[in-house]
C-alpha cells in the first residue's frame, strides 16, 4: 500500500546552539579546553583495543584520521570552537534545509549568550534568535524552539548547576525573558533537551559537566529539571498564547529477550528511563518530543546489542524499533513529534536506509495503530561537534569541511527528500 504522510505533518531536522553556532561561551567551552587532551588519550587507547569501543568501526575512524580538526586522536577535535558556523551561515543552511524539501527545523538558544551574566540580558542576542526565526518563517520552515540543550552560563555552573535550589526559578526567568521576546512568533516550544541523558552523564556518571556522580545526585537533577519545566511550561503559554510547549525526552526500545525475568527487567527500564520525566510531567505537557536512537536488548542484563549493523560510533542500528516505543508512548495521549532520530555515518553508507526504515515504522504506528505523531526530524541537518567525542562523528545530512566550512549534502538527504515529496510504500 502506498502511504503519504499527511499533509500538516513536519518534516525537517535538527541542531543544537552549541554544537553548530561556534564560538559561545559556556560550561562545556571551560570543560573542553580542560579535557581535551584526555579524550584524545583515551581515544588513543582505545583504537589499540580489539574489542568493541567508543570507536568501534575502523573504516569511519581511518577516514578520520587524515581529516585534520576531526580526527579523534587530535585535541583540537575536542574543542568545539568555530563548531559548523552556522551562528554566520545560518541563511546558507537554511537554504539547503527548504531545498531538501523541509517544512520545519528544530534548533536550541544559548542560555548562555542570553544570559551572559547573571541577571543581565544580551538584547543583541534576543535579536540575533529573532533574526534566526524570520529567516525560518522566510522560508516557510516552521520553528521548533529548544529553550535549553545542554549548556550552561559560566555563573549557573560556578553556583552548583541544575543541582542549585534556586535552578528552576533561574531556568524559568530565562524562559520568561526569551518568550517574552520570541514568543509571537514561535508556535513550538521544547522546554529541556533530554534530561534523561543530561542527568546520567553530567550528574550520574560523571563524564560531562561538571563531572558529578553517583544515583542521588542523579535523581536529584532530574527532581530539579522537572520543576523547571513546570515552571517554564505555564511562563511560555502566558507569553507565547497560541504556541504548544513540550519536552525532548530520550526513550529506548527496551526488547525482550524472552523469559519472565528479562520481561520484569524490561518493564523496570521502561518506567525508569522512559517514562520517569514524562509521567511526572504530564500535566504541562501540550505534546511529547520524542528522541529516539537505541535498542537496548535485555538479557539478564542491558544493552546485549546483536550489533549486526553499527554506527560509526558502534551504536547498534534498530531504526524498527521506534514503532514500539512509539506505540508505549500512546497512553499519555498527547500528539508527539519525533524530535531526533539518526546516526553517526561518515560514508554515509547506512543513512538513506535508516531514514526510510524509521519512517516506515513511524507510519506503521500512525497507521495501523492510531499513534498521533505530527513530525520527525532527522538529528542533524550538519555535521556538528558531538559533545565529549568532538568532530569526527559525523551525522549530518549535509557534511561539514570544517577547515572551510564548505557544505556538501550527502546522498541520504535526497532519499529524505524522495521520502517527504512522495511518502512511502507500507
Ligand atoms: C542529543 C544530541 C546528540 C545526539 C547524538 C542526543 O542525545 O540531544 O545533542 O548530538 O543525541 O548523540
Amino acid at each position: 500500500m502506498h502511504y503519504k504522510f499527511p499533509e500538516s505533518f513536519y518534516f525537517g531536522a535538527s541542531t543544537s546552539a552549541h554544537q553548530v553556532e561556534g564560538a559561545n561561551r559556556n560550561d562545556w567551552t571551560e570543560w573542553e579546553h580542560a579535557n581535551a587532551r584526555r579524550l584524545a588519550q583515551i581515544a588513543r587507547v582505545s583504537t589499540g583495543n580489539t574489542k568493541r569501543s567508543a570507536i568501534s568501526d575502523r573504516h569511519a575512524f581511518a577516514r578520520n584520521l587524515t581529516s585534520g580538526i576531526a580526527n579523534p586522536l587530535n585535541p583540537k577535535n575536542y574543542i568545539s570552537g568555530l563548531a559548523s558556523d552556522h551562528y554566520r551561515r545560518f541563511n546558507e543552511d537554511f537554504d539547503i534545509a527548504k531545498s531538501l524539501g523541509h517544512n520545519a527545523h528544530r534548533f536550541s538558544i544559548e542560555w548562555s549568550r542570553i544570559e551572559p551574566e547573571e541577571g543581565k540580558w544580551s538584547e543583541r542576542e534576543l535579536a540575533h534568535y529573532k533574526e534566526v526565526i524570520r529567516a525560518l518563517r522566510a522560508r516557510n520552515l516552521e520553528p521548533f524552539v529548544t529553550l535549553w540543550h545542554f549548556t550552561l552560563p559560566i555563573w549557573l555552573a560556578e553556583k552548583g548547576g541544575v543541582l542549585n535550589p534556586r535552578f528552576p526559578y533561574y531556568f524559568n526567568r530565562y524562559a520568561q525573558k526569551v518568550a517574552h521576546a520570541l514568543g509571537a512568533d514561535v508556535h513550538f516550544w521544547l522546554t529541556i533537551n533530554e534530561p534523561e541523558i543530561y542527568a546520567l552523564n553530567a550528574y550520574g556518571r560523571g563524564s560531562w559537566p561538571p563531572g558529578k556522580e553517583g544515583l542521588a545526585n542523579y535523581y536529584r537533577a532530574l527532581t530539579q529539571m522537572i520543576g523547571a519545566h513546570h515552571k517554564a511550561y505555564r511562563t511560555i503559554r502566558k507569553h507565547s498564547l497560541l504556541s504548544k510547549v513540550g519536552v525532548a525526552c530520550n526513550l529506548s526500545y527496551f526488547e525482550s529477550a524472552g523469559g519472565p525475568v528479562n520481561a520484569v527487567i524490561k518493564r523496570a527500564a521502561e518506567e525508569l528511563w522512559n517514562f520517569h520525566f514524562l509521567s511526572r510531567t504530564t500535566k504541562s505537557l501540550d505534546f511529547i518530543g520524542l528522541n529516539y536512537y537505541f535498542r537496548n536488548r535485555v538479557n539478564y542484563g542491558l544493552n546485549k546489542n546483536p550489533h549486526h549493523r553499527v554506527s560509526d560510533m558502534g551504536w547498534d542500528l534498530h531504526p524498527e524499533g521506534i514503532r514500539p516505543v512509539l506505540q508505549g508512548l500512546a497512553h499519555f495521549k498527547k500528539p508527539i513529534y519525533v524530535t531526533e532520530n539518526g546516526l553517526a555515518d561518515a560514508e554515509d553508507t547506512h543513512r538513506p536506509w535508516f531514514i526510510e526504515k524509521t519512517l516506515h515504522a513511524i507510519a506503521e504506528a500512525m497507521y495501523h495503530d492510531n499513534v498521533d505523531v505530527r513530525g520527525y526530524f532527522y538529528w542533524s541537518l550538519l555535521d556538528n561537534f558531538e559533545w565529549d567525542k568532538g568532530f569526527w562523528p559525523r551525522f549530518g545530512l549535509v557534511e561539514v569541511d570544517y577547515e572551510t566550512f564548505a557544505r556538501k549534502v550527502r546522498p541520504s538527504a535526497e532519499t529524505y527528500k524522495k521520502i517527504i515529496k512522495n511518502g512511502l510504500v507500507l
